[in-house]
């Protein structure tokens, strides 16, 4: 990876999060949490009262107010550019909506040909307001580094090909196998669209990107390396010449782990099914790895809490690299306090 220095300050450069996902030393091991802002937090649901949750993330002002409320109360070491992965899709028309306690709903599904000419490309002009955010944001975060992210092809299309959320993804896996010139063609407009999107987000400051392939766990990895790969592994190419670490996340991914390092990750996201020295051994050199805290011992008492976040350091004691988070995100009746925390049992117990 080259490092690019233009693009950041050397205080956020050195920070205990770059560095690890760099695989350099560090003064202890950087903790955030995936879904860190939203609503575990009542500050968040104050300020988002009477919003939608799409709207919200138009608003440049407010995107920085709600990324920085995590940073403010759990002291994590890196922000997470606060938006949703359907963002992207809705910049470019796409008829598609959030509903509450639902997910992200798409008026029309794409099923065919023709629906492929929906999917125009990404202008930066587009999402204005995200390097307005972002330009905000960077002065406010100081050294603290601001992770960008965007949804992977594959995590996309399940929600649009199945027109919301889903368990089995039957129809997105039918034309997986059934049309698979049809899902190849989807999954590379989509791959350019998530790439022009994490470039404006790099360009406007953020000092590392995830991409988020929530629901490839769903797949075998034969069918992974043949339709879903070549597209993350051009969005992951798009980035590569910035020199910001790479994330590449998914839940139920163990065996696919090796592979979405090979997309192109610097950093691979393990979920809390597998331990993270047995992850290592899957993924193999030269990738950091970031987990993996299953949240829901966070609705368990201090000690547990403490006992269960030992576990996962000892298993990463022999990383080069390691990111504490969660497995998956904050649950929503998660008690904000235990957030906290855990992030400073964290630096505690590895304060070097
Ligand atoms: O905290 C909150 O959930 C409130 C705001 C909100 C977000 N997305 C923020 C978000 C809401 C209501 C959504 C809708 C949405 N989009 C849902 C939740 C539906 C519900 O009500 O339970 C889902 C599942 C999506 C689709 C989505 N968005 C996925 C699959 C991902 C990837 C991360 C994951 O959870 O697997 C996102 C990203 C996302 N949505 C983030 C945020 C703040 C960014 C990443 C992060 O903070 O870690």
């Amino acid at each position: 990876m080259t490092a690019d220095y233009s693009t950041q300050p050397t205080a956020t450069y050195n920070s205990a999060f770059l560095k690890a996902c760099r695989r350099e030393p560090v003064p202890h091991t950087p903790v955030w949490f995936m879904r860190q802002a939203g609503r575990s937090l009542p500050e968040y649901r104050k300020v988002r009262e009477g919003i939608p949750m799409l709207e919200s993330c138009m608003r440049p002002e407010l995107v920085t107010e709600i990324t920085l409320q995590p940073v403010r109360r759990h002291n994590v070491d890196a922000a997470i550019y606060y938006s949703d992965i359907v963002v992207p899709l809705k910049a470019i028309g796409l008829g598609l909506d959030i509903k509450p306690g639902v997910g992200p709903v798409v008026e029309e599904p794409i099923r065919s040909r023709a629906d492929l000419a929906r999917l125009r490309d990404l202008t930066p002009e587009d999402v204005s307001y995200v390097t307005e955010a972002i330009g905000l944001l960077t002065r406010e975060l100081g050294s603290t580094p601001l992770i960008g992210f965007a949804g992977a092809p594959f995590t996309l299309a399940s929600y649009l090909v199945e027109g919301g959320p889903s368990r089995t993804y039957e129809n997105a896996k039918a034309m997986m196998y059934g049309d698979p010139e049809l899902w190849a063609d989807l999954l590379d407009r989509l791959a350019d669209i998530t790439a022009a999107f994490l470039k404006v987000q790099i360009e406007a400051g953020a000092s590392a990107v995830q991409l988020f392939d929530s629901w490839v766990g769903a797949l075998a990895p034969a069918d992974y390396l043949r339709s879903v790969m070549p597209a993350s592994a051009k969005v992951f190419d798009a980035v590569a010449g910035y020199g910001v670490p790479r994330i590449h996340f998914g839940v139920g991914t163990g065996e696919l782990l090796k592979l979405m390092g090979e997309a192109g990750a610097d950093v691979v996201g393990v979920d809390w099914r597998i331990p993270l020295d047995e992850a290592a051994r899957r993924v193999g050199p030269g990738k950091a790895l970031q987990g993996n805290f299953d949240p829901t011992v966070l609705f368990t008492d201090k000690d547990t809490v403490e006992r269960k976040a030992r576990e996962v350091l000892d298993a990463a004691a022999g990383l080069e690299g390691h990111v504490f988070n969660l497995g998956h995100g904050v649950m929503p009746n998660t008690d904000p306090d235990a957030l906290t925390h855990l992030a400073e049992y964290v630096h505690t117990a590895t304060a070097r």
